[in-house]
């Protein structure tokens, strides 16, 4: 069994990890800038800390087996590229002051390839975890199918979108991703892990296609082709490695899945209700 402490552990991976290291028979710690709420399970273990201004992290991450870093503030533009840096920064100070003898820092595959500025903040918080001396496990993982709905809402919340249709992602399930991640934290520090993708690689247009047959609705797509370095890397796909197709539900299952109970997908609905 193996005493983990999860950053980022009420978004949507965060959520799954803990579910995923409850099934594996670990215990485990969810950090959060929240204070715990009531309804917290029972044998979970709550943390209030926040990565930025460095309150609660002593006390955090003391005594765990493992970091897994999953908290990240994409959503806040103000605070993005400090969270990921400057966060993880006093992070992997307080774990090696404390000797944690492993961190587990979760990226996206693509950091090193597409100059996306979220990618950018990723890839100097890889740096970061490399020359901290604290002993390390850094994880790729592809773009979550939960992600891709948000990023489809997002552009066709309007009769008529626009959407950069050429695009490329390998989706995976959140869960699927979340059960690799469980079974590298048992490891030993392995330093770059080979990367997580979904079972296949299919454009935002085909995607699209899907969401929009599934949830029954009939928007009116435009392509645009944005002439920007990221947006290449994207429509080149950069962000994929068809060679690690590690999860298995596709993105029309995925969908099918979601959709057919007719209820929004949010697995931190229960963290924020509390
Ligand atoms: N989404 C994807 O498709 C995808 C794909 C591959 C990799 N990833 C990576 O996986 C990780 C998790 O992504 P996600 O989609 O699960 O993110 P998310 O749902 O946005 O959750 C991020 C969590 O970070 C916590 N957080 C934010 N700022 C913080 C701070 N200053 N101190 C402490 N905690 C803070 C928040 O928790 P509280 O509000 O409770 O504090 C939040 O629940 C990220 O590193 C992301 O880059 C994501």
């Amino acid at each position: 069994m193996t005493h983990i402490l999860i950053t980022g552990g009420t978004g949507e991976l965060g959520t799954a990890l803990s579910a995923q290291a409850r099934e594996a028979g670990h215990s485990f710690r969810i950090m959060s800038r929240k204070p715990a709420p009531a309804s917290l399970p029972a044998h979970t273990e709550w943390a209030q800390a926040d990565v930025l201004t460095g309150q609660g992290l002593a006390e955090a991450v003391r005594g765990v087996d493992v970091i897994i870093h999953a908290a990240s503030d994409p959503r806040n533009p103000k605070l993005t590229k400090a969270t990921e840096i400057d966060g993880t920064r006093q992070l992997v100070e307080a774990a090696r002051a404390a000797g944690v003898p492993h961190l587990l820092y979760i990226s996206i595959i693509g950091v090193d390839r597409v100059p996306y500025y979220y990618y950018t903040y990723k890839l100097a918080a890889e740096k970061v975890v490399e020359a901290s001396g604290v002993p390390y496990s850094i994880m790729r993982i592809a773009q979550f199918h939960s992600f891709i709905d948000f990023v489809l809402g997002t552009f066709l919340r309007y009769p008529i979108g626009v959407l950069p249709t050429g695009w490329q992602s390998q989706p995976i399930a959140t869960v699927e991703a979340a059960q690799a991640v469980i079974a590298a934290a048992a490891q030993p520090p392995g330093g770059r892990l080979p990367e997580v993708g979904g079972p296949e690689v299919l454009t935002l247009g085909e995607m699209a296609r899907d969401w929009q047959a599934v949830r029954g609705q009939r928007r009116l797509i435009l392509p645009i082709r944005l002439p920007l370095a990221f947006a290449e890397g994207f429509r080149k796909g950069y962000n994929t490695n068809p060679a690690r197709k590690i999860g298995r539900q596709t993105w029309r299952e995925w969908l099918e899945a979601t959709y057919s109970t007719a209820r929004i997908h949010d697995p931190r609905r229960d963290f924020r209700r509390a």
